[in-house]
């Protein structure tokens, strides 16, 4: 879910706690789009002000037009994606406590809400929703009251306090009174949570995106710590009321204009035809003149890493399948065992793990909830964690024993792209470091890796510039069919497993990806006459003996009667043999070749998803950042 606060004053208010609060919520629309909804207070307001509606945004807009909310000086907003509770208006949030004064929205799930739900039915209270966080709200509106009753004055941030002091689960929680009108308050507890700083207004946001647009200053906030903002202070204490001291402050390195569509029609294309500068941009300044590898940033220690004997690589989705390409990379480059996990199935199975073992998190949000607890378990048991990460301020980073960051920028659309190719380039990177620090590459051969990491933005643009027409037209052909077979081998076989993946998520076309060689113990059975089978084919230079078994799969689909769609290196002389269409991409070494094999199917999915009149940016059931375990 998406969640943004603000506070104005007065002298700022009238209509802007709604125009911040839309604005936030139509950034942060990536994270869910079921429902969306406000609720504002203002000075004299008998109760808080709310408006939510199911689906996207735009209902919530339209809705706004025809009946406008009253002026306020602070608001909070809420774009859901439903874990608890069916989308509907009711279930939308913000929720509301009994008299109306107090309200409240919700990011997580609150594992003891139907405990709490009890208790307050037995004291005569109400629900109109089935959703968890109304039961907050009723409680919050309680405590609230409880307050007043007790000291005679309102006081909103201690409540909350006290309200994430009886929570069990995952949550951020935002909550504006109406008898406070000048605060917003939020808690959060395993799920994410960032302020902003403006001049005579703040923000809360769950990623920077909510308010890029107003203010490029920002504050993180730790686990388990609770923050009131108004139009001139920003308070953070833990949940006990303890002042926390100095919480780091940070400038974005991006502006709001990054997060916008700039032209194109979807973010998706943006963010594709950014892949050459989102491999530049993670290259920069992480080597010095002589080509030697200058990971300062990272701030564990040489010798550390010199004892790093294996590297456990924790990461969701297309994250995972980066990790995949790394574990190639790094294994033949630093000679120690790299093993890939999907991070919810790494905690249950109780990995082995030592103080010499490196666990990598993979994220580009930051934020994905498996992952984080992943990377909790290996360090309880003892071990480094190293996030690989494309956001600023986030759990993950902040969790972790380092970070390297990658410079894709910030990625709107669902389905991960450009964030993909620089996960790849900062494994790398972190693979030579490796090598640098243990010996286990010469000097020389970690500069021409890297003299050819610099070439490949070049060989990417190429692709994009090239292979367009050639994918559309190819799309058009297949726009009927209804299931993709994908097969790569070594790192092409991840690529494989990316490729079927983009077009599963934004086409909903059912998809596999195999590792080639897998083909005959199986897969080959659901080969049928015109079943497309896309082939990502190793360069045949050097005598590449998995170039020829590549080759060899392609000719059985074939003979089956598979319509065959082939990745390629330019001037291969046998790609074109049993290929109905082949997609051209430039010669690179084939440790790096995921870089440029991945283009064309990203490309691809995008044309698919497009001709069957798809939202690609945000696709069915799916949100950007999965909060939630
Ligand atoms: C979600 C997204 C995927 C993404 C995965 C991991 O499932 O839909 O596109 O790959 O999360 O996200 P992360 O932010 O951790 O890289």
């Amino acid at each position: 879910c998406g969640i943004v606060g603000y506070a104005g004053s007065v002298r700022t208010a009238c209509g802007r706690p709604l125009e911040v609060c839309l604005k936030g919520l139509e950034r942060l629309e990536y994270r869910g789009y079921d429902s969306a909804g406000v609720a504002l207070a203002a000075p004299g307001m008998a109760r808080v002000a709310v408006r939510k509606k199911a689906g996207r945004l735009g209902n919530l807009v339209a809705d706004l037009k025809a009946k406008p909310m009253p002026e306020a000086t602070v608001g909070i907003g809420h774009t859901r994606w439903a874990t608890n509770g069916e989308p509907t208006d009711v279930n939308a949030h913000p929720h509301v406590s009994r008299d109306g004064k107090v309200a409240l929205i919700h990011n997580g799930i609150i594992e003891n809400a139907s405990r709490l739900r009890l208790d307050l039915e037995t004291e005569g209270y109400t629900f109109v929703s089935s959703t968890d966080t109304e039961v907050a709200a009723k409680l919050l509106g309680k405590i609230a009251q409880e307050i007043i009753d007790a000291t005679g004055q309102p006081d909103i941030f201690e409540a909350i306090r006290r309200l994430a002091r009886m929570l069990k689960g995952a949550f951020t929680i935002l909550a504006v009174d109406s008898r406070q009108p000048d605060l917003v308050v939020g808690i959060r507890h395993d799920s994410p949570l960032v302020v902003g700083l403006g001049d005579g207004e703040n923000y809360l946001g769950s990623d920077v995106a909510a308010f890029v647009a107003y203010t490029r200053r920002a504050m993180e906030l730790g686990q388990d710590q609770a923050v009131c903002i108004s139009a001139d202070q920003v308070l953070v204490t833990d949940f006990q009321g303890h002042p926390v001291e100095h919480p780091r402050r940070y400038t974005i390195d991006w502006d709001a204009s990054a997060a916008e569509k700039g032209g194109w029609d979807s973010f998706m294309d943006k963010e594709i035809h950014e892949d050459p500068a989102a491999v530049s941009n993670t290259l920069l300044g992480r080597y010095d003149e002589s080509g030697d590898l200058d990971l300062d940033e990272v701030h564990i220690d040489e010798e550390v890493f010199r004892q790093i004997d294996k590297i456990i690589v924790v990461a969701c989705g297309t994250a995972s399948y980066a990790g995949l390409v790394a574990k190639y990379a790094i294994e033949h480059w630093v000679r120690i065992p790299v093993e890939v996990e999907l991070a919810h199935e790494f905690r249950y199975r109780d990995p082995i793990l030592t103080p010499r073992t490196l666990v990598v998190a993979i994220s580009q949000s930051g934020e994905t909830m498996d992952t984080l607890m992943a990377l909790r378990h290996a360090r309880e048991q003892g071990s480094r964690v190293l996030a690989i990460c494309n956001t600023q301020g986030s759990t993950i980073p902040r969790e972790s024993d380092a970070v390297l960051y990658t410079h894709a920028g910030p990625e709107v659309a669902v389905a991960s792209t450009k964030a993909f190719l620089a996960q790849i380039v900062a494994a790398y990177l972190l693979g030579l470091y490796l090598a640098q620090v243990k010996g286990t590459m010469y000097r020389d051969e970690i500069h021409q890796t890297i003299d050819n990491l610099k070439a490949m933005p070049a060989k990417i643009q190429k692709v994009l510039d090239s292979q367009a027409e050639v994918i559309s037209q190819t799309a058009q052909r297949m726009s009927k069919a209804r299931s993709f077979l994908f097969l790569g081998r070594h790192v092409g076989y991840p690529v494989a497993l990316e490729g079927a993946l983009k077009l599963k998520e934004i086409a909903y076309i059912f998809t596999e990806g195999f590792a080639a060689g897998e083909l005959k113990h199986g897969p080959i059975a659901l080969v049928e006459p015109g079943e497309p089978v896309v082939v990502i084919v190793p360069s045949a230079r050097g005598r590449n003996v998995l170039h020829d078994k590549v080759i060899s799969a392609i000719e059985e689909v074939k003979a089956r009667g598979a319509f065959t769609i082939v990745v390629a290196e330019e001037g291969d002389p046998d790609a074109g043999r049993y290929a109905d269409v082949v997609f051209w991409r430039p010669p690179c070494p084939t440790l790096l070749s995921p870089l440029v094999d991945v283009v064309p199917l990203q490309l691809f999915a995008l044309d698919m998803a497009r001709l069957k009149g798809l939202d690609v940016d945000k696709p069915r059931n799916l949100a950007k950042s999965v909060t939630v375990e």
